[in-house]
């Protein structure tokens, strides 16, 4: 996480009651590398999630207690459904990858504090997602998109394969530029030399692509989605306090003060 400057908590979303809910797994399909793709059906999720806000999952299983947090990467009020994108790294995301369509998960959300995108005309964004990460920036870049903003999405990953999640970026025309380690295209030096001035940045998924974020601060509205481990979701446990320094908060907690907070410079 990144270490200077302050971070800002946001409004809260104005959709401020979440549901819990035994979903129905519609499917659970592997995408590439350890990335699988869930669909839930989960209504009021679907239609109350905001870009950036997150669900718990809670999987029956003998070996697991907790909920796991993903970010909510599509819905489709529609149908009712959502999908998460989700890597495969533990003990819960092997259960994760087992369900099968028949199966239920609980679902609580959506949570957390939403991206939230500067008032002003459209201007120009930059978000900045890494492996998973690329996930919390989904909706988001297509609802700029959708309202005017000229809008460029990197998409970063360890290898080709492991850039998940943009699929519904390049389907509604949102200009994507993927990088990975493998090639070397990921590299911050050759990131910060993009012919683009954002007034947006957002970053997600790695402390360099926040670093590259905050580089913008003194020109742009910059805002980070964190990550942090995740007991409740719901601001009871304090387990996901970012120990970070905040203009309102002594260290404002992942689940509820954020996911997604503004970052400020130390030095105006
Ligand atoms: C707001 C938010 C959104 C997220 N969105 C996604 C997503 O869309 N896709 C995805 O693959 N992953 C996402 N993550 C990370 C994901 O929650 C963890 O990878 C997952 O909980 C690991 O569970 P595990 O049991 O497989 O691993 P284990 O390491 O066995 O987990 C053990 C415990 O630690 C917690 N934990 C471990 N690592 C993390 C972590 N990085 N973040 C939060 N909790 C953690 C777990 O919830 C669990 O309670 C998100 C995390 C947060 C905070
Ligand atoms: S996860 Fe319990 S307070 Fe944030």
């Amino acid at each position: 996480m990144i270490t200077t400057g302050f971070l800002d908590v946001l409004p809260a979303s104005e959709e401020v009651q979440p549901t819990w809910i035994d979903a129905p797994v519609l499917s659970n399909v592997h995408l590439a590398d350890r990335y699988h793709r869930l669909r839930l059906a989960a209504p009021l999720a679907a239609e109350r999630a905001r870009p950036g806000q997150f669900v718990m999952l809670t999987i029956s299983s003998p070996v697991l207690a907790l909920p796991r947090p993903m970010a909510v990467h599509d819905v489709d009020p529609e149908t009712g459904t959502i999908d998460i994108i989700y890597g495969v790294v533990g003990v819960g995301t092997r259960e994760m990858a087992a369900l099968r369509p028949g199966a239920t998960v609980g679902t609580l959300g959506p949570l957390g504090r939403p991206f939230a995108p500067p008032p002003s005309a459209p201007g120009r964004a930059l978000l900045l997602g890494r492996g998973i990460g690329i996930c919390s920036l989904s909706l988001l870049g297509r609802e700029l998109h959708a309202a005017g903003w000229d809008v460029l999405v990197v998409a970063s990953g360890r290898t080709p394969q492991a850039v998940v999640g943009t699929e519904e970026l390049d389907a509604a025309g949102v200009r994507v530029l993927r990088v990975d380690d493998e090639s070397g295209t990921s590299a911050p030096e050759l990131l910060r030399d993009l012919d683009f001035a954002p007034t947006y940045v957002t970053a997600c998924g790695s402390a360099r692509l926040e670093q590259l974020a905050a580089d913008h601060a003194h020109t742009a509205e910059v805002q980070i989605a964190l990550e942090a481990p995740m007991a409740c979701g719901l601001g009871y446990c304090h387990g996901c306090s970012t120990g970070a320094r905040t203009a309102q908060a002594e260290a404002p907690l992942v689940c509820a003060d954020g996911p997604v907070f503004r970052y400020r410079p130390a030095t105006p």
